[in-house]
């Protein structure tokens, strides 16, 4: 970072990760530090932790909204009332009934790749955490894909693959943070195909887009070489060096690049409250 950043910029992890201090998100960020901000940004690989945020709903939204349009999640059941933007990825239980997605996130994924324009980045603010577990990996998919041996690089060449939120939902049937999808729901979630290697359209690297949240398939190889090519790409994905572990702090806001990080909560004991905020900022069609 250039030394007259108006922050202070830390790396966090070898992989992926700096952290922000000295910004305050309540106060109007001008447009030299918001240019600053997205310089920091690139070069922390895909993840900016600032620390100490005391936000409103409104501030959350009007801050993630300068990096481009949000979009609504799907599980409109857990939106935050009045303020659809917003996420809840919450396992607290208000009258018998959860107010957000308690398990958001328990496999490896890129927010929203199930969609044709997937997500940019996202935006998770914490106002609860629990005083054990609930950290958030995050893995390095441009890292990733440079270090595939040659011969791996030829075979997923020119690849795309099929995302779908369905894949992942099967797998959690019987949550009671997964209401059964309506059909609407699912209209709205149809199959979409991407490049299993993405160019990020603004450091212009070559990085793996596949994820075991939502991937299904390899276009146009028999399912057992798909199944096989594609748990190859997991597994290698996240190995430790390409992964920084986050351990939350009281009012951490993360901001991650979809793009080119996936990213896996590791979940915390139930009878702990955790109880984040979450936007999503639109992307491009991957090429
Ligand atoms: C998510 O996948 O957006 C949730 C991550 C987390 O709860 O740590």
């Amino acid at each position: 970072m250039k030394e007259d950043a108006p922050f202070q910029f830390r790396r966090l992890g070898a992989a992926v990760g700096a952290e922000i201090v000295d910004l305050d998100l309540s106060r109007p960020v001008n447009d030299q530090t918001f240019a600053a901000v997205r310089r920091a940004f690139l070069e922390s690989n895909g993840l900016l932790v600032f620390r100490d945020q005391h936000i409103t709903p409104e501030q959350h939204i009007a801050f993630s909204r300068r990096f481009g349009p949000l979009m609504i999640h799907v599980l409109d059941k857990f939106l935050l009332p009045g303020h659809p933007e917003i996420l809840r990825v919450s396992n607290v239980v208000e009258n018998g009934e959860p107010i957000g997605l308690g398990d958001a996130g328990r496999i490896w994924h890129s927010d929203l790749s199930y969609t044709a324009e997937p997500s940019l980045g996202s935006l998770l603010y914490a106002l609860e955490i629990p005083s054990e577990g609930g950290d958030t990996s995050f893995a390095n998919m441009a890292d990733a894909y440079d270090a595939l041996p040659a011969e791996i690089k030829q075979r997923i060449d020119g690849k795309s693959a099929v995302h779908s939120y369905g894949h992942s939902y099967a797998k959690f049937s019987g949550s009671k943070f997964r209401p059964k999808l309506t059909e609407k729901q699912k209209n709205e979630v149809a199959e979409v195909v991407h490049p299993v290697v993405r160019t990020h359209p603004e450091s212009g690297r070559k990085a793996l887009f596949v994820n075991e949240g939502f991937t299904s398939r390899i276009v146009g190889l028999p399912d057992a070489e798909s199944r096989e090519l594609l748990e190859l790409l997991f597994a290698h994905s996240t190995q430790p060096q390409f992964v920084y572990r986050h351990h939350w702090q009281d009012h951490d806001l993360l901001f991650w690049d979809n793009r080119c990080t996936i990213h896996l909560a590791h979940g915390c004991p139930p009878e702990l409250r955790r109880h984040m905020h979450r936007t999503t900022v639109k992307g491009d069609a991957p090429y």
